[in-house]
């Protein structure tokens, strides 16, 4: 009785199916946490130019799936916040990956989330050691603190420089700036002669800088995030009259951040930090990197290492969905991530298969001023360095 109208419903179906194609995949849907807002506003900025300049290169679909990036902003250190945003982005939006993460605190208050949620977790910048540790979910395209610190310690004490003042920032990835530093330049026969942690958010360095002119070093080591405080340091540094006292500048490339250089002024000039990525960086992916960072943003930026971390995450995650043929489970998605390399605009990276963190060439640049402007001029490298952090 019923059963030509059912079979005439069914083809009814059918026809409308084949009329429409397949049923459209689900959007790709990355989640990113960092710092849109507040004083350290430059690092989610810079890691969504970065996203955004690998999309112009490689196009908004991958695997099938149209590529959603939804963006949340922690407002700065919020440990709190980043858990909520966490929660709201795998529970609601239901996103295939978390990604971002400027500041170490907010990484580390979502890594036990993304074990919970099993959703693979790219961090973009956050750098003290220990992060990957906190979950088998998390994969590390950025940098550590130890593995750009070490090459520090080892180029200065093989320059005649044999006594140094430390100068961090008081919290994780300031601690291992401090210990890697003071630990490698000992074992070279170095001395460091006093050393001082300063709050995340310092207003004023004079007072530490004063100390670490009297303690009469060749040179100051100093690791502050990148931003304001590299600013702030500088110019006490240099209002102190440090250089003129014969005491020279080293540390992290943080304190001489591509995106701050110019507005920090000759007053840069000759410093020499270790770090993975100059905006000068002389290779074909660089100078891609950078045309599609314009005309993805603009040229009222140039790409500091957060952007190249954005960018380089946003190509792990492309490469995963090709591997997987745009269907993300998590475990297998990890699996993917270990080993894989790529060339990035800062040269050749891969991700340690054992530890989920990445191996990469660490650079020993001068800051200079070409014909471009202020620059961070790479000249001296070494090669495949892990995080001796662990
Ligand atoms: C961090 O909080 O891990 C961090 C932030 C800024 C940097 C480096 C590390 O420049």
């Amino acid at each position: 009785m019923n059963v030509p109208r059912i079979a005439f419903a069914f083809a009814l179906a059918a026809t409308l199916i084949a009329a429409r194609g397949a049923p459209a995949a689900e959007p790709l849907k990355i989640g990113v946490i960092a710092e849109f807002s507040g004083p350290f506003a430059g690092y989610g900025k810079q890691m969504h130019n970065g996203i955004k300049a690998f999309i112009r290169q490689h196009g908004d679909t991958v695997a099938g799936r149209k590529v959603e990036i939804i963006l949340k902003d922690t407002t700065g250190p919020a440990p709190e916040v980043a858990k909520r945003l966490a929660q709201d982005l795998v529970t609601q939006d239901k996103v295939d990956f978390l990604a971002g993460f400027g500041l170490t605190p907010n990484a580390l208050a979502v890594a036990p989330l993304a074990t919970q949620a099993k959703t693979p977790m790219i961090v973009m910048n956050a750098a003290s050691s220990v992060i990957t540790t906190r979950s088998p979910y998390v994969a590390r395209l950025s940098m550590t603190l130890p593995q750009v610190t070490a090459p520090m310690a080892q180029w200065a004490a093989k320059n005649g420089i044999r006594r140094v003042y430390s100068i961090v920032s008081d919290y994780a990835p300031g601690i291992d700036a401090e210990t890697t530093f003071a630990k490698t330049f000992q074992a070279q026969g170095g001395e460091v002669v006093g050393s001082v942690r300063v709050p995340l958010k310092n207003p004023d360095f004079a007072p530490f800088v004063q100390r670490a002119k009297d303690a009469r070093p060749q040179a100051v080591f100093i690791f502050v995030p990148a931003g304001e405080q590299g600013i702030a340091f500088v110019k006490a540094f240099t209002e102190r009259g440090l250089r003129e006292a014969g005491i020279k500048l080293i540390g992290s490339g943080d304190v001489v951040d591509d995106d701050v250089l110019e507005a920090m002024g000759d007053a840069t000039l000759g410093v020499i930090t270790t770090h993975h990525y100059s905006a000068a960086h002389d290779s074909p992916e660089n100078a891609a990197f950078k045309k599609a960072y314009a005309e993805a943003n603009g040229t009222g930026s140039r790409p500091n290492f957060m952007a190249v971390a954005g960018y380089d995450g946003m190509a792990a995650i492309y490469a995963v969905a090709k591997k997987l043929d745009g269907k993300i489970d998590a475990d297998q998605a990890m699996a993917a991530l270990k080993g894989l390399a790529l060339q990035s605009p800062r040269g050749p990276i891969h991700i340690d298969p054992e530890t989920r963190d990445i191996v990469q060439t660490v650079y020993v640049r001068k800051v200079e001023r070409t014909k471009a402007g202020l620059y961070n001029v790479e000249f001296d490298r070494f090669a495949d360095v892990k995080d001796p952090g662990k």
